[in-house]
């Protein structure tokens, strides 16, 4: 962490990376997020998920191996697992503590199902274990968490599951779509403030586990719609001259000076469909909101 954040800290522009976000504050705010007004982006996704999942687990078929992108979805994966009845569940997680909680929990409520946990960074191709050859392997990757790859990054993951699910296999996957601009950065500047907090606490963060000093009304939230990359870009702006200590070396902030934080993609249906069509993918289904404003995705590997 201290390589990565000191070398993105050190780059121009300057930048951190989105997955130091999620310390144990970070995933409660993000929590609080997910039931804002303004972010409709889980609520909409559920709602599909509410209202299509017979047609879902149809179009899925028998004698399935669910394979699941990060593990922090625990109400999508458990409506899932009831509606398709997987043979096998491989959920894939870079933090072996919350894979083992994951599994445990489930356990307890599907104790026939198997579960394979795979401790490893899913933005590589995964290798599943062996016992689920037979079967047909079915990726889950929801909450439009594929919004925080660039494109480029985007056309690279989804190669990779391709590569994981083969021929006959497929993806079922939530994308944020493209809208009017005031209801996208709407929805990362609430009224309450606490996609700002969110985004400060990135700075928290580092200060505990680099031993940085941060002062964290030292900066500020920022949140636009970059319409040329079509995605929703978070800044941090230093609101003065200031020089800030991590892991024994100094940065300077210059006044107004910005932290790219993250970017959020949103996709049109053509741009998604070509996107998943270069990776080796046909959309099969789609099943989306009356506003068109989410849309979940059943990708077939050719
Ligand atoms: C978890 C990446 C899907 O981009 O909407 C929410 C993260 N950032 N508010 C998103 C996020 C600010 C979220 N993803």
């Amino acid at each position: 962490m201290a390589e990565e954040v000191l070398q993105g800290l050190g780059s121009e522009p300057k930048f951190i990376s989105p997955k130091y976000f999620y310390d144990a504050r970070g995933s409660a705010l993000f929590e609080e997020i997910t039931e804002l007004d303004e972010y409709y982006l889980t609520r909409t996704e559920m709602g599909l998920f509410d209202t299509y999942l017979d047609d879902m687990a149809g179009s899925l078929g028998e004698g399935v191996c669910l394979i699941e992108y990060g593990s922090g979805n625990s109400r999508k994966i458990r409506k899932l697992l009831e509606a398709v009845s997987p043979e096998a569940y491989v959920p894939v997680d870079i933090s072996n503590e919350h894979l083992q909680e994951n599994a445990r929990e489930l356990h307890a409520d599907f104790p026939a199902l198997h579960v394979y946990p795979v401790c490893a960074d899913f933005s590589l191709p995964v290798t599943v274990p062996p016992e689920v050859d037979e079967l047909t392997r079915v990726g889950f990757f929801p909450g439009s968490s594929i919004g925080n790859f660039t494109p480029l990054e985007a056309r690279r993951f989804l190669t990779g599951v391709r590569e994981t699910v083969g021929s006959g296999g497929a993806l079922l996957i939530g994308v944020d779509r493209k809208k009017v601009v005031s209801v996208l950065e709407d929805a990362y500047n609430d009224a309450l403030g606490v996609t700002a907090a969110f985004n400060l606490n990135v700075l928290a963060h580092i200060n505990s586990r680099l031993q940085a000093d941060f002062e964290l009304d030292g900066f500020r939230h920022l949140a636009r719609y970059n319409a040329e990359e079509g995605c929703i870009q978070m800044f941090l702006e230093s609101q003065r001259d200031q020089d800030v200590n991590v892991a024994g070396v100094t940065m300077h902030f210059a006044a107004n000076e910005r932290v790219h934080t993250e970017n959020s993609y949103k996709y049109d249906r053509a741009e998604f469909v070509e996107l998943a069509a270069g990776a080796g993918f046909t959309a099969e289904a789609e099943w989306t909101d009356e506003q068109e404003w989410f849309s979940i995705f059943l990708l077939r590997g050719n």
